[in-house]
């Protein structure tokens, strides 16, 4: 068998279609907003990348630290023989899983973005030749059809991706996880710690504006794909903490009135000065929420470990057993 292979379960008009029906619902109702995936093109992910090696913004940083140190223990669980990594991006932390746990020689990266994946898959063959590698362009929040590996298998989600979803998102994609694993499966998970606002809003709105381009980076993926006219100069890059929710939301603020044309969707989107659209939730959580959630999920952790600043975490669940 090839050492890689490629499968994507999105028809090649899903994508197009999905970001037609994101954007005719999010942009006509208020206040306006857009799920986060679509930062992700080609110029997204390279824009992703480029944010985390920003000194503001720790969560990387801080989950390769835990990596780095704890990977090991995960074998203490769990002897797996495949990892499926989802929302991997350029599988840059992967590496440090498959050196602690030489038992991996199945990998699968899930992820919309195609140029990460085959790039993050690339250069892990380079370097771990003997792997084998299937990536799958798909969208991890509906239907994820994995295929066929051998177990035990691993499921991680790192970097904090599962606080871009909103709790009721959370709630359906824990479940899902957790009816894709079997006795002797792991889910490794990745979540970032609530902490002093300062920290929290520096790590959105960085002084290069890298994150800025990030965020406006949606607006040129709509003018690409459905032949929009939005303009990055019309809008301000806002980025705030929720002390309620818990969570930075990243928004899109108009300077002074505009109307962009969508011709795809024969559509004319008003926004008043200072009008709002958001781009992204991040939830940042706590010990006894991550625990709550995944016990709802029939997830139980078996070991949680933070960074020594007590940033970021990761914890190891295991499937709870419905017949015992
Ligand atoms: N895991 C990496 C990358 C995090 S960035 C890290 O820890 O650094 C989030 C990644 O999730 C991006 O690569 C993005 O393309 C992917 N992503 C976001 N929403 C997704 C979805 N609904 N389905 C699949 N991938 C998604
Ligand atoms: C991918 N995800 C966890 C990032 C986050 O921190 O919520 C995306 C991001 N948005 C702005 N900066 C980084």
């Amino acid at each position: 068998m090839s050492p890689f292979a490629l499968t994507r379960t999105l028809p090649p008009d899903a994508t197009t279609a999905a970001l037609r029906a994101d954007v005719a619902i999010g942009l006509t109702r208020t206040p306006k907003e857009l799920p986060p995936k679509w930062f992700y093109d080609a110029r997204g992910s390279e824009l992703f990348d480029e944010i985390t090696r920003l000194p503001e913004y720790y969560p990387t940083r801080a989950e390769r630290e835990i990596l780095h140190a704890r990977a090991g223990e995960i074998a203490e669980v769990v002897r797996p023989r495949t990892l499926v990594e989802l929302g991997s991006g350029s599988s840059d932390k992967t590496r440090h899983l498959l050196r602690a746990l030489p038992s991996i020689d199945h990998y699968v990266p899930v992820d919309v973005s195609e140029s990460a994946l085959t790039g993050g898959a690339e250069t892990l063959l380079a370097e771990r030749p003997e792997l084998t590698v299937h990536a799958l362009v798909a969208d991890f929040q509906y239907g994820l059809a994995l295929p066929a590996v051998p177990g035990p298998r691993v499921l991680a989600f790192l970097g904090g991706t599962i606080g871009n979803l909103r709790p009721a998102e959370r709630a359906v994609f824990l479940a899902t996880v957790r009816s894709g694993l079997a006795p002797g499966d792991a889910f490794l998970l990745g979540t970032d710690l609530v902490k002093d606002e300062r920290t929290l809003v520096a790590a959105y709105d960085d002084a290069a504006g890298v994150t800025a381009a990030f965020n406006k980076n949606v607006l040129s993926v709509v003018n690409r794909e459905l032949g929009a006219d939005f303009d990055h100069d019309d809008f301000d890059h806002v980025a705030l903490w929720d002390a309620r929710e818990e969570w930075i939301e990243m928004r899109l603020r108009a300077r002074s009135p505009v109307i962009v044309k969508v011709p795809a969707l024969d559509l004319a989107v008003h926004f008043a000065a200072g009008e709002e659209l958001r781009t992204e939730i991040s939830a940042k959580f706590r010990q006894e929420r991550v625990y709550a959630e995944l016990a709802t999920a029939g997830l139980e952790p078996v070991r949680w470990w933070t960074d020594p600043e007590g940033r970021f975490a990761l914890s190891l669940s295991v499937p709870v057993s419905l017949t015992a």
